[in-house]
């Protein structure tokens, strides 16, 4: 059984409202909502969390070995911060994919670098709600490659 953490770090509970011209009109519900609709297709699980804290996001990281086929983690501006969570993804050994929905590579400078990206499997950035689409997707695949068969 192939199933999935998905994480959305600080801020993006205000999607929809926060600098649409940036992140696009759609809602966290909305892109979960997108996601929940492909998980039911595919025949897998998903767990979504949210989290404007930086520990919550370690802890919840920390936890899911031998829990979770791979983990799909929008990291928002930890992204460019946090060490913690880093270690923490490096530490559960979990297939990992980082996406973004704004290209974090056209922007201010600060956000050129990730400490998430040597972590994770791969990154996806700049093609707005479509970013968490594919990388669900990836994310089913490096599962499936880990040997989780779909059930
Ligand atoms: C983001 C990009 C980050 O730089 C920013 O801090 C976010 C969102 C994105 O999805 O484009 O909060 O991760």
């Amino acid at each position: 059984m192939i199933k999935i953490l998905v994480i959305h770090g600080p801020n993006l509970n205000l999607l929809g409202k926060r600098e649409p011209e940036i992140y696009g009109k759609a809602t966290i519900e909305g892109i979960n909502k997108k996601l929940n609709a492909i998980a039911k297709k595919k025949k897998i699980t998903l767990e979504i969390f949210q989290s404007n804290h930086e520990g919550e996001i370690v802890d919840k990281i920390g936890g899911a070995r031998d829990k979770y086929s791979a983990l799909l983690i929008n990291p928002a501006a930890y992204t460019h911060t946090s060490v913690a969570i880093r270690d923490a993804i490096s530490a559960v050994n979990i297939p990992a994919v980082e996406v973004h929905l704004s290209n974090i590579y056209a922007r201010e400078d600060f956000r050129r670098n990730s400490l998430i990206a040597s972590v994770v499997k791969g990154q996806i950035s700049g093609f707005g709600i479509d970013s968490y689409l594919y990388g669900l997707d990836a994310a089913i695949n490096l599962a499936k490659n880990n040997g989780h068969e779909l059930c």
